[in-house]
């Protein structure tokens, strides 16, 4: 009999994200976990998992057989360059940086074509995916934040169109005012910014006090927004 898989909250609410009947593509997929779960519960039409790397792909094929889920196609290629555009309606890219995520959808853009929905989960510098999304014919249309094992994940699910965000809500995320979490993961960035405005303080170079004064206007926008958040949610 084939073995139970539990998800992570990080995965489970990609999943949840996931519509019932989507012809999937986990791009990065690693352990496929993701597309594995959704085909043993009847939750995808197809599922593609692909990834840049032998190793991960292989895994991802052992865990297909593990959990039952041998309809899961995998696929060794770089971001989407396996993947063409009419065998996907859901492209989740998850687990990896802001910027590699931009350059993967940057590669294939037909993911902007209004067709495709995608579920996108940066692990680093969500600010540079949210600006490469609102530069590049993309918009935000939902966006949640996920506490998993010590941290909280920014999750957003896109589609094409127009958005501008301000700098605050490019650092402190689009649709977030509401969000349980919001309040912390606004903390979360204050803190960082105020530390990289300390050391680039201290340095005597002319272009870093540049930098500080961009980062302390930042700052100033996700100290506002968290006043935002707490008149929001009554705290
Ligand atoms: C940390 S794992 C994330 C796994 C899974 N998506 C998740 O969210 O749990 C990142 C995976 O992305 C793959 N990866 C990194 N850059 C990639 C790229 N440009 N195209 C495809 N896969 C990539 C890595 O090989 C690795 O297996």
């Amino acid at each position: 009999m084939a073995k139970r898989l539990e998800l992570t909250p990080r995965l489970r609410l990609l999943a949840d994200w996931v519509p019932q009947g989507a012809k999937l593509a986990d791009v990065g997929t690693d352990h496929a976990y993701l597309p594995v779960w959704l085909t043993v519960h009847g939750r995808v039409s197809s599922a593609i998992a692909s990834d840049l790397r032998q190793g991960p792909l292989q895994r991802a094929a052992e865990h297909c057989r593990l959990y039952g889920a041998e309809t899961v196609d995998c696929r060794l290629a770089p971001g989407l360059e396996a993947v063409s555009p009419e065998e996907a309606d859901t492209v989740v890219i998850a687990g990896m940086g802001g910027e590699t995520i931009a350059s993967i959808l940057a590669d294939a853009p037909w993911t902007a074509d209004g067709a495709h929905t995608l579920l996108l989960q940066p692990m680093t510098h969500a600010e540079e995916l949210r600006r490469f999304l609102m530069d590049h014919g993309y918009s935000i249309r939902r966006e949640a934040l996920v506490y998993d094992r010590g941290t909280i994940y920014p999750v957003m699910e896109v589609t094409a169109g127009e958005m501008t965000l301000t700098e605050g809500q490019l650092w402190g995320g689009a649709k977030l005012l509401r969000d349980p979490l919001g309040d912390r993961y606004l903390i979360e960035k204050i803190i960082r910014l105020q530390g990289a405005v300390a050391g680039l303080n201290r340095s005597g170079v002319e272009k870093d006090r540049a930098e500080a004064d961009r980062l302390r206007d930042i700052l100033t926008a996700l100290l506002e927004m968290r006043e935002e958040w707490r008149h929001d949610n009554g705290t």
